[in-house]
């Protein structure tokens, strides 16, 4: 499952973490990987260690096959979430970064039920190649006037075109910023995305996460928001809501174990 924006700084990350911590909390078996290909900031905003990346595990699998031992040593714990760290630096080039991300991808699906995928925004070919190798979408689209608008460039776009027949989902972040409703309801119509849920604008709530280093679906005024998109997202992977994307029910392998139905 990619999580991906239709511009920078939408709150992809922010997003992605509580989804993952979410999942986690509620027993699922799940992983979240930073391949933002452009700045990785999963680990910073979970304080967690970025010598143990996903960047090193693509290095490493140039010189020798990676398995679940290597894997196992990249991934670090945080309540239950298996966390694969990015690249803390910006820039560099990523072209290397795909075979190795398959590899990694591959791996990590076999030990995991759902498996998140931090793209960041789709601004670069390498940020597109990492969304079309994910089985479904979240976006995370800014709430404001002009979110909606972003998106459907986005999705128009020759990044975006070859996206649009996967299953996709949106959470509106920062809502109260203006993104009408009837742009909501067009996102809807146009590209068959199931809307997860509307995360309000609260900038004490992220800025004392940030602070103490909490991800803010853990607690402060944000935590029951997130905490019903996740609901909301696990509804959809197990097929308790009929999904409104154009092409069906989302493949068996993105079910989570624990769900038998
Ligand atoms: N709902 C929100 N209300 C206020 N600020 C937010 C909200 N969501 C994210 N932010 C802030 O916006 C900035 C960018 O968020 P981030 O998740 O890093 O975005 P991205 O990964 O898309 O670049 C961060 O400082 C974050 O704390
Ligand atoms: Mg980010």
């Amino acid at each position: 499952m990619g999580v991906v924006g239709p511009g920078g700084g939408s709150g992809v990350t922010t997003l992605a973490v509580s989804l993952g911590l979410a999942v986690a909390g509620a027993g699922r078996s799940v992983a979240l990987v930073d391949a933002d290909p452009r700045l990785g900031m999963v680990a910073a905003q979970m304080g967690l260690v970025e010598d143990r990346s996903l960047f090193h595990l693509v290095h490493e699998a140039t010189l020798r096959p990676v398995d679940q031992a290597a894997l196992e040593r990249s991934l670090q714990s945080h309540r239950g979430l298996a966390v694969l760290a990015g690249r803390g630096e910006p820039g560099g080039p990523v072209g290397s970064l795909l075979p190795g991300l398959e590899v990694v991808l591959g791996l990590l699906a076999d030990r995991y039920s759902l498996v998140l995928v931090d793209i960041g925004p789709l601004h670069s070919e390498a940020a597109a190649a990492i969304a079309f190798r994910c089985q479904a979408l979240v976006w995370v689209v800014d709430g404001s006037p002009l979110g909606a608008d972003r998106l459907d460039r986005c999705l128009s776009s020759s990044f975006g075109r070859p996206l649009r027949s996967k299953p996709q989902m949106v959470i509106v972040n920062r809502a109260g910023l203006g993104l009408p409703t009837r742009a909501r309801e067009w996102l809807a119509r146009e590209y068959g995305l199931s809307l997860l849920g509307l995360v309000p604008f609260d900038l004490a709530a992220v800025r004392s996460a940030e602070e103490r280093l909490l991800p803010p679906v853990l607690g402060g005024a944000l935590a029951s928001p997130l905490r019903r998109a996740a609901t909301r997202m696990l509804e959809v992977l197990d097929g308790e809501d009929t999904p409104r994307h154009r092409s069906g029910a989302l493949p068996s392998t993105l079910r989570p174990e624990s769900s038998s139905a």
